[in-house]
């Protein structure tokens, strides 16, 4: 455990007696007032300070300018826009440089690809991220796929795909690192323990599934095909939701103690909620992240560190150094999460 952190976070402290009630197979909880709420802001505020202000002083110190990242938009879609606002909000405290373009929803599939391609040509532009879902006559791969490697912040491009998979270091899908961040920064021991994804998304579920893997968890993904998924989800340690489907998690698929992490994002009568039943899981659990406030700040801190390493890579000259770079970089996602990435 990482003395700075517990300098930092006297929160940390009272997590221990539950996390060595997790170390057996058997777990001893909870009252619902045991129960901790993950908090992501916390979280996002204090890899902001520690980790990603100094990198962006370092970086215009160093080049003149801040990371710019464009954000593209196709119509419109009330999650996209909470989504962007809780960017903008972050990016603006750590100034970094962030655009939105905004596209009719009939624009179509060449004139988005040409929008890109200029994009990736313009070198003021450190990265790029096409907000899903696209309308259904544009093709989202090939979209995501026209995206240079060195710009796709959110670890989608092939090149970055194949990396991810293989737990080689490069862009990781946001929402993963993120995901991955909250669990660290919360001391909760990974090695051997059943996590349950509920999503095979690509953004999600996928590299969630690698980063784990990589942890030593043994890990089960579950769909919208899945049958009794409440079977799989009752045999969870850590229970990962993430399929936008709001309240899809009730207390009965939850096992005691287990710990929740909701990456939800879904409007129900106009209010953002998770996909996680949150009022009455929480008092089954040992630790659950909320919705707003729990895995959207971590992803988007982790998108603001995504945008900064795709910024400093594009600068490195050649392989040696771009292999420093990527082992700087997660070696300061160490110092917060206790995660050894490289
Ligand atoms: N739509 C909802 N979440 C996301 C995300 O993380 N990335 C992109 N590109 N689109 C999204």
């Amino acid at each position: 455990m990482s003395q700075n952190i517990l300098d930092k976070n006297p929160l940390i402290y009272s997590c221990i007696p539950r996390i060595t009630a997790m170390c057996g197979d058997v777990m001893f909880l909870p009252n619902d007032s045991d129960t901790i709420v993950m908090n992501g802001r916390k979280f996002a505020d204090e890899y902001a300070e520690r980790v990603l202000k100094p990198r962006c002083i370092g970086f215009k110190g160093k080049y003149g300018r801040l990371p710019k990242l464009v954000t593209i938009l196709v119509g419109e879609n009330p999650a996209s826009e909470s989504y962007l606002r809780i960017k903008s909000r972050f990016f603006s405290t750590l100034c970094l440089d962030s655009e939105v373009l905004r596209l009719s929803k009939d624009i179509n599939e060449r004139d988005l690809l040409n929008t890109i391609n200029s994009l990736n040509n313009n070198s003021n532009v450190d990265g790029i991220l096409v907000q899903l879902p696209l309308p259904r006559h544009i093709d989202a791969d090939k979209v995501i796929e026209s995206i240079s490697i060195e710009r796709d912040v959110e670890g989608l491009s092939p090149g970055n795909v194949h990396a991810w998979a293989k737990a080689i270091p490069n862009l990781v899908p946001a929402t993963a690192l993120g995901v991955l961040a909250l669990l660290k920064y919360y001391e909760i021991s990974l090695e051997g323990k059943h996590t349950v994804i509920v999503g095979r998304s690509m953004i999600v579920g996928k590299p969630v599934l690698h980063l784990l893997l990589k942890e030593n968890c043994t890990v089960t993904i579950c769909h919208s095909r899945t049958k009794q998924l409440g079977r799989h989800t009752r045999q969870a340690d850590i229970l990962i939701a993430a399929v936008g489907k709001a309240h899809l998690i009730t207390a009965d698929m939850v096992k005691k103690g287990a710990v929740v992490v909701d990456v939800g994002v879904n409007f129900l009568d106009g209010k953002l909620v998770g996909d996680v039943d949150f009022k009455t899981v929480k008092s089954k659990t040992s630790y659950i992240s909320p919705v707003p406030g729990g895995s959207g700040p971590a992803t988007v801190s982790m998108l603001a560190g995504n945008l900064l390493l795709a910024a400093e890579l594009q600068k490195t000259g050649d392989n040696k150094e771009q292999k420093e770079c990527l082992r700087d970089y997660y070696k300061n996602y160490t110092i917060v999460t206790d995660t050894n990435y490289c």
